[in-house]
């Protein structure tokens, strides 16, 4: 297929985080882009294009921004801005987007939708139901067995889902979502769901609404602390490929679960197309879907943009045009990983505005692949002020690494870590130490 010359202006609507750091890390990396501008973006995207300052969510701005500058193509990569039907308003607008629409983002923005979903389709996932009645909640709780799973429906950034231990938590769990409403309207539906053991993974495949592309299986680490312990976050670190996730249960996966889900949306009227997430447990019943996001997950794309080999512009376009069975996809025949830095108090309060200390050479920016031992730093909460790097939210910087194994990659991201500092500074010691431990 002979290739436009032309340089694209590309517009990216994200969360200004890691994820969209990488993205615009990787798109720069192609002979077709031109001019970037992010919405919103972070001290990381301002070196590779323009951080404007509209937020993700305010679309009419954006679509008027879009039209005034030509830019040739938006892509929608945070859950935010879907759920609002970004995708859908751009479209209407004439202009060329990339995403999923409102409708098939709804796999993610509603846990209720997604479960009956699920349901209808076969597709395997804990046992649950859906409630909006808190007396009924708790009748249907006192008669399941403990620990159960309670999730708010809607969009929660990744507070919603309570794994509760006894009859008396769980009760009071749904007092608070649904009487007290402590996650807001996100709470107005809950699911209530068994709860299932067994490693967790994160599974990505690009799909043009017919074909779809999976990539290599990775794994993500939500809780603060070691040892999976504490809180929930958006995600410490992540590893890829996983090597305990053979090419059967890779298989298992693509056709018992992204296949099914994919022509399912598709059957009842909502093509996905973009990233579609699903995270899996791999239960001894075999895998199971814990939930679907309808983007590239973060810090899973900081990961995953090491090793992707093949032009992400190519497979962008080809997603608009529904010729993703023309692409190939390769990767890279390496590991990679991405642990996290995190302020103090993260993913409690934090204070902002800390001094980074981040030497020049590992921030690989292009045309460099990879700064210092083919390290990237991706950055996720920081901001320039006139003469300091300084840390701007929870999650501050994903230090990445690639190595012929994960052994290798990960010794690389720690060593790269030894020589960043800020006030503060936390991360997890043991990213991919369980997967390593099971040999
Ligand atoms: P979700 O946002 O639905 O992925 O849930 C957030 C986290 O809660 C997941 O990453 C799991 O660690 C945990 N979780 C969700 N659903 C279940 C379940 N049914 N059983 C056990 N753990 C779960
Ligand atoms: N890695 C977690 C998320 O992106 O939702």
């Amino acid at each position: 297929m002979p290739k436009e010359k032309k340089r694209q202006k590309i517009l990216m609507i994200g969360a200004g985080g890691g994820r969209e750091h990488a993205l615009g890390w990787k798109i720069s990396q192609s002979p077709r882009a031109g001019e970037l501008f992010f919405a919103r973006g972070n001290a990381g995207t301002a070196q590779l294009g323009i951080n404007l300052d509209i937020k993700e969510t305010e679309t009419l701005k954006l679509i008027e921004f879009a039209k005034k500058e030509q830019i040739d193509l938006t892509l929608v990569v945070a859950d935010d801005p879907l759920a609002l039907g970004t995708v859908d308003e751009f479209r209407r607008a004439g202009l060329r987007v990339w995403g999923p629409t409102k409708a098939a983002a709804k796999l993610e923005w509603s846990k209720a939708f997604s479960k009956d979903f699920m349901r209808h389709h076969n597709l395997p996932t804990a046992k649950f139901e859906i409630f909006t009645d808190f007396d009924k909640a708790k009748k249907y709780v006192s008669e399941q067995a403990m620990p159960i799973v309670i999730k708010a429906s809607g969009l929660a950034q990744g507070k919603g889902v309570v794994i509760c231990g006894s009859k008396a938590s769980a009760e009071k769990t749904l007092e608070d979502i649904l009487v007290r409403k402590v996650f807001g309207e996100s709470g107005n539906e809950v699911v209530i769901e068994e709860f299932l053991t067994g490693p967790e993974i994160s599974i990505h495949a690009f799909s043009d609404g017919k074909n779809y592309k999976i990539f290599p299986s990775s794994q993500d680490h939500k809780k603060i602390g070691e040892g999976d312990t504490g809180l929930n976050t958006g995600g410490m670190g992540t590893i890829a490929p996983l090597p305990f996730v053979t090419a059967d249960i890779m298989n298992k996966i693509e056709k018992e679960i992204v296949a099914p889900t994919l022509k399912g949306m598709a059957d009842d009227g909502a093509p996905f197309e973009g990233v579609l997430y699903p995270g899996l447990m791999l239960t001894k019943d075999g895998p199971k879907i814990l939930e679907y996001n309808a983007r590239f997950g973060d810090p899973e794309t900081q990961t995953y943009m090491r090793l992707l080999d093949s032009d992400l512009l190519d497979i962008i376009d080809a997603t608009i045009d529904k010729k993703l069975n023309e692409v190939e996809i390769k990767w890279k025949k390496m590991s990679a990983c991405t642990v996290m830095l995190a302020s103090k108090g993260y993913p409690g309060n934090y204070e902002k505005g800390k001094v980074i200390n981040l030497p020049p050479r590992l921030s690989g920016t292009p045309p460099q692949q990879g700064g210092e031992g083919n390290v990237v730093v991706f950055h996720s909460g920081t901001k320039m002020t006139r003469q300091d790097l300084v840390t701007n939210g929870g999650r501050v910087l994903g230090v990445s690494a690639t190595g012929s194994d994960l052994t290798e990659a990960l010794a690389k991201a720690y060593k790269a870590i030894d020589k960043i500092s800020f006030d503060g500074m936390q991360y997890r010691k043991d990213i991919g130490k369980s997967t390593l431990e099971q040999g």
